[in-house]
């Protein structure tokens, strides 16, 4: 079946149509340069099929939100979702009862989960939330916009027309992660994870019918397994290679930890066990095979970037303007990035962050203590790092709900 048939299903017969279409083919067109390899023995399941993740998304979610957006369901079940907050609190009346029951499903948290990780992971967030506040707006935020999949899905779809919004509600997953008590009752990471599941469903369901999105994308379905294993290392492995590469010391256990934290976050979002790394040598071999190479610019994605560089803006127009957090985007992300996203040079923030950056942590951390003569850098970059932190934590305007979309973007 060739690739406009396939679309010509997607467009008649919805998600669960093209699924069955594309079973067909999935073996071979799966558009990967090179064959999947990542071995399920190095996954928290610890075995699994070895299918590869680009031809799976999640089909219990998807044919059951596809039918509540062909039902017309939808707004009655965000008016009822809306009171679902708290990890602990029973779902809200009134929910059509196979959601109901694919909810209760997916709220359990896995037999593998170790609460004492998580409890170390919640005093790493605390320590080191400066650092992860900058690292997951930064380095995570702006590599979305050059994961090309990531870029066009967002861009087509509802929540691309207001990118504040979206970034909102996306920090609200960093935040809630971070928080105290993430995966407790009292916590909201289990409703947020549960939610963007059924987002990510209805996100299937919808941009097969944008033409826009179809007409740019590569894949017939967005979403894949693969791709949200994708975004996974744009957050927890970027985060740690940067801290890594910036020497700050970070005890194994709590490293663990916060690896842990997010293996949870990952079932959660409904990615198989057989494909959510167990260790940080097997997160950075599978990033290395799916993340690294796929990194590149899109005319979507250049212009998510450019609304998100103008931010800043909002809080500080000197610190945190546009050429200062297109540097910093440099420094973080490399030129060929930086280049890709039209982010011009910037003379005075770019040798900056090279050069004063790495003894500026080790300064903080009571690494180096001799502070050299010229500390005014120092005192500016630990300005930018408060405020860049802030700028992050801003984009929680509370309250926040995570809403199934009914429609894609009108363009
Ligand atoms: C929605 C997080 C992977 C595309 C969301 C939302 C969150 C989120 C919290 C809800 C926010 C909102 O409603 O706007 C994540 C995380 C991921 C991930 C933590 C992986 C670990 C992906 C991937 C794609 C994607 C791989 C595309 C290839 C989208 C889209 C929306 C969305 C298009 C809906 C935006 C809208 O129309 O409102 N995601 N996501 N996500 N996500 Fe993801």
């Amino acid at each position: 079946m060739d690739g406009l048939n396939r679309r010509s299903a997607l467009k008649v017969g919805g998600v669960a149509g093209a699924a069955g279409a594309l079973a067909v083919v999935a073996a071979t067109s799966t558009g990967r340069a090179q064959p999947w390899t990542w071995s399920p023995q190095g996954s928290v399941a610890g075995s699994g099929s070895g299918a590869d993740p680009m031809t799976v998304w999640d089909p219990e979610a998807d044919e059951l939100v596809g039918g509540l957006i062909d039902r017309g369901e939808v707004p009655r079940v965000n008016d009822a979702l809306r009171t679902w907050t708290r990890n602990g609190q029973p779902l809200p009346a009134g929910l059509p009862p196979e959601l109901r029951d694919f909810m209760e499903y997916a709220r359990q948290l896995p037999p593998w989960t170790d609460p004492a990780k998580l409890d170390t992971a919640i005093q790493f967030n605390k320590k080191r939330g400066l650092y992860l506040g900058v690292l997951y707006g930064f380095a995570s935020g702006m590599m979305s916009t050059v994961i090309p999949k990531e870029a066009r899905s967002v861009y087509y779809s509802k929540g691309g027309h207001d990118l504040e919004d979206r970034i909102s509600k996306t920090a609200k997953l960093g935040y809630d992660i971070g928080s105290n008590n993430a995966y407790a009752p009292d916590g909201e990471m289990i409703v947020t994870c549960v939610k963007t599941r059924l987002v990510h469903a209805a996100v299937r369901h919808l941009l097969p019918q944008s033409p826009h999105w179809v007409h740019s994308a590569e894949e017939d379905i967005p979403i894949s397994q693969n791709d949200i294993m994708v975004t996974w290392h744009s957050l927890p492995t970027t985060v740690m290679k940067h801290l890594t590469s910036w020497k700050v010391p970070i005890p194994v256990h709590e490293s663990e930890a916060f690896l842990h934290s997010w293996q949870v976050a990952g079932h959660m979002l409904g990615v198989r066990d057989e494909y959510i790394p167990k260790s940080w040598p097997e997160a950075n071999s599978q990033a290395a095979q799916v993340l690294d190479p796929i990194l590149a610019p899109t005319p979507e994605g250049i212009k998510l970037a450019d609304r998100l560089l103008s931010l800043g803006a909002n809080i500080d127009l000197t610190i945190l303007s546009k050429p200062v957090l297109g540097a910093f985007t440099r420094f973080l992300l490399g030129d060929h990035i930086a280049d890709g996203l039209h982010i011009p040079r910037e003379p005075v923030w770019d040798p900056l962050l090279r050069f004063s950056w790495g003894p500026f942590i080790a300064v903080r951390e009571g690494i180096l203590t001799a502070v050299p003569p010229a500390a005014d850098p120092y005192w500016l970059l630990d300005e930018f790092l408060r405020k860049a932190a802030l700028m992050y934590l801003s984009e929680l305007r509370m309250p926040i709900s995570i809403e199934i979309p009914t429609m894609n973007r009108d363009m």
